[in-house]
């Protein structure tokens, strides 16, 4: 078969590879119909993430057809048309018990396109194949249940449940790439007064507005601090600041515009430390959260994405087929020219 294999920093080829076998009585063997890239795959092979060496085939999102099973998997048939999750469930371990297979000790978690062959290719082994797959239901577009994989979830776990987004909460969400949109999806299912979506870029903030968000914030030429306090009475800031970007000065500013009591909500991924400014925050009864998506909420999202209340096709802004790697990792590399959000590659 062909897949998509990491060859060390800024090298990757569309090669010939060996057909993924089942290993373990858990696995299925699933034929990819349709995959995406992630930002983190474009962080993979600036090589920022040394666990993935040299040969692993990268991606971790897909929506296949299930070619075969081994003789423990009791739930998926040949056959089946099922969602590959970012997060492989091993199901018995205390954190899949306990709803956090982010943290899986058992062998699960995030591990396609990182510890284990990943989803950019036509086939894929999915161990654990019973909790780690979802059976789709027919008449919903495969690439609109492919955004369930990972920035779906991402969003509406880390950012909107972690945050605690009530109705009437005014909700700042720094950064309006997929996983920012995401979260202003989540979060007006909950019925906020305000989304106010900050970002640097314009085309971001126009599909912010797309998505759902009231009122969107230029931080390059606009101060974010002064648009929450005009919308909250005595300018005390907002009930909930979800983070979607991963820098220093972006973790900063969602500190400062929670108001007291308020909840900051963590989802970027930080590759150097952060500043808390405890010598003004100590007093503010803030909360903080930090998380790894578990992808727990697969289940409730699809069903909203089924009943057409999450509109997920809206992430989709480029198709290609699935040969084309180099062009769609150059059209997603290149979202501030391209417009792109999330990039599609199907059979
Ligand atoms: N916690 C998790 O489980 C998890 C899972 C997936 C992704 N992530 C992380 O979530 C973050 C967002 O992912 P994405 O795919 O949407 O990324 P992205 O790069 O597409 O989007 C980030 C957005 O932030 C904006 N931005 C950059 N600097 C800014 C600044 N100073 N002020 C305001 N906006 C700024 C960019 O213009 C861009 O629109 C990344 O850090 C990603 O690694 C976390
Ligand atoms: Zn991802
Ligand atoms: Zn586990």
């Amino acid at each position: 078969m062909r897949a998509l294999v990491y060859h060390g920093p800024g090298a990757k080829a569309w090669e010939e590879v060996p057909k993924p076998e089942i290993i373990t009585d858990t696995d299925a063997i699933v034929r990819v119909d349709t995959t995406t890239i992630c930002g983190t795959d474009l962080h993979i092979l600036k090589g920022d993430v040394p666990v993935v060496t040299d040969g692993r085939i990268l991606g971790h999102e897909a929506v296949g057809t299930v070619e075969s099973v081994g003789s423990g998997v009791k739930t998926v048939r040949p056959g089946d048309r099922v969602l590959v999750s970012c997060v492989t469930v091993c199901g018995t371990c205390r954190f899949c018990r306990e709803g956090h297979s982010g943290q899986c000790l058992g062998g699960g978690g995030w591990i396609f396109g990182y510890k284990i062959d990943g989803t950019q290719a036509e086939y894929v082994r999915v161990p654990f194949a019973d909790t780690s797959t979802y059976r789709l239901p027919s008449g919903v577009p495969d690439e609109n249940t492919l955004m369930l994989a990972d920035i779906l979830p991402t969003g509406y776990e880390v950012g909107v449940l972690n945050g605690g987004v009530r109705p009437g909460d005014v909700v700042a969400i720094v950064g309006a790439g997929p996983v920012g949109l995401s979260a202003i999806m989540g979060a007006r299912l909950f019925s906020p007064s305000h989304i106010v979506a900050i970002d640097l870029a314009d085309s971001r903030l126009e599909a912010a507005k797309q998505f759902g968000a009231d009122i969107t914030v230029n931080n390059l030429t606009d101060d974010p601090r002064e648009v929450i306090r005009s919308l909250t009475t005595g300018g005390i800031g907002a009930d909930v600041a979800i983070e979607a970007v991963g820098t220093p000065a972006t973790f900063e500013l969602a500190v400062e515009l929670s108001r007291p009591g308020g909840r900051i909500a963590n989802i970027g991924v930080h590759g150097e430390p952060a500043t808390l400014h405890l010598e003004q925050q100590w007093i503010r009864n803030i909360t903080i959260t930090t998380g790894l998506v578990d992808a727990y909420t697969t289940p409730t999202l699809l069903r909203l994405v089924t009943s057409g209340q999450i509109e997920a096709g809206r992430f989709i802004t480029h198709r290609f087929a699935l040969d084309e790697f180099d062009q769609a990792y150059d059209v997603f590399a290149r979202a501030g020219e391209t417009g792109a959000l999330k990039v599609v590659l199907s059979r």
